[in-house]
């Protein structure tokens, strides 16, 4: 029996910009933003206005896309640096999520195959379009491989925001309780606030209460006594980049869950699409972590709480080691270890 629910989504095209949910100013304030030019979408990336790796990703294909039509040129020489300055652009915004890079490359891919810049143009935008469009079928077959692997009416625990405003629709590893919410199933999930750029608590609180999924909001301290006194099943998390060996960047806070779930002996999943894989990289210490800027650590919504002057360090990710990770669910199937191996076959 299915349920209609309303889940949340971010994105949406509007044949002359791009509408994105302001994600910034989530949950005091549902903003929508339009964004035309390619300096639009690079601020909206690298300011978190629109986050999350599949929504990153859609978000630079339509950025470049759109930038492309506008473009004063008539000569294909001219139009194809235009267009690899515009990507340049796009990739310098975030280094972590490999979805931007994929996206990207895919319509680089798409003008080698063009003879006129008009058929550019058109094949840009039907690219850009199709990428969000399958994100969200992608996004929904992670969601029933995760229901194969979950136990409904159980509690599970998640970081940050892996959800269906960080996707085209569903999530990753939000997508099991949306489309639990759709069957009629029952899940608690525990939410873990996700310092320093709340996330959790901005994001996820808000877009599963959105769909009506029972959530219970915990500081990130707070995982290691949660896990031991509110018999969580699982763990299960997004992922921003994975490399070949399986070894997975995700927000900064996703290790110490890892290394938790490990020590009370419960599954740790990770949820991702096959665009968030990295097969050039054997492992995870060939990502490259990305480093924001000391005033998310420093303050809160503007108001101070560390002395002036305080040096701080604030990665936006970790790497958790494969050897952590109980499987990875992708919309092809579920990826058990060994992962060097079973990476490879389940991608191929
Ligand atoms: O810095 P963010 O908010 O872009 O980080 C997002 C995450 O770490 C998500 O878990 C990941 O991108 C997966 S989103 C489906």
């Amino acid at each position: 029996m299915s349920n209609t629910i309303t889940i949340p989504t971010s994105i949406e095209w509007h044949c002359d910009h791009l509408q994105i949910l302001n994600q910034q100013k989530l949950p005091k304030v549902t903003e929508y933003l339009q964004l035309r030019k390619i300096d639009d979408f690079y601020d909206a990336i690298l300011s978190l206005k629109v986050r999350g790796a599949p929504a990153i990703g859609i978000t630079a294909a339509y950025g470049l896309a759109l930038s492309a039509q506008h473009y004063p040129v008539d000569k294909w020489e001219d139009f194809l640096h235009q267009f690899k300055i515009d990507k340049e652009i796009l990739a310098s915004s975030r280094p972590t999520a490999v979805n931007l890079f994929w996206a990207l490359e895919r319509l680089e891919k798409k003008i080698d195959q063009c003879i006129s810049i008009n058929e550019a143009k058109t094949l840009l935008l039907h690219e850009a379009i199709q990428i969000h469009a399958e994100d969200e079928e992608t996004c929904r077959q992670i969601g029933e491989y995760s229901l194969e692997i979950l136990t409904p009416g159980t509690s599970v625990l998640t970081i940050c925001n892996a959800g269906s405003i960080a996707t085209a629709k569903y999530g990753t590893a939000l997508a099991p309780f949306h489309l639990a919410r759709e069957k009629e199933l029952y899940f608690k999930v525990f939410a873990c606030e996700t310092r320093p750029v709340l996330q959790g608590s901005r994001l996820t609180t808000w877009e599963l209460q959105q769909s009506g999924v029972d959530v219970t909001l915990i500081t990130d301290s707070m995982a290691a006594h949660t896990i031991s006194n509110k018999g969580i099943s699982a763990i299960i998390v997004g992922a921003d980049r994975i490399a070949s060996n399986g070894d997975t960047a995700n927000k900064i806070g996703t290790l110490s869950l890892a290394i938790i779930a490990d020590h009370y002996g419960i599954p740790f999943y990770v949820a991702a699409p096959s665009t968030t894989f990295d097969l050039t990289i054997g492992s995870g210490s060939e990502i490259p972590i990305e480093e924001r800027p000391i005033e998310e650590v420093t303050s809160i919504e503007g108001v101070n709480i560390a002395p002036e002057d305080t040096e701080v360090f604030n990665p936006a990710f970790d790497v958790t080691p494969s050897s952590l990770i109980t499987a990875i669910i992708t919309e092809k199937g579920i990826i058990h270890p060994d992962f060097n191996q079973n990476i490879k076959k389940m991608l191929r």
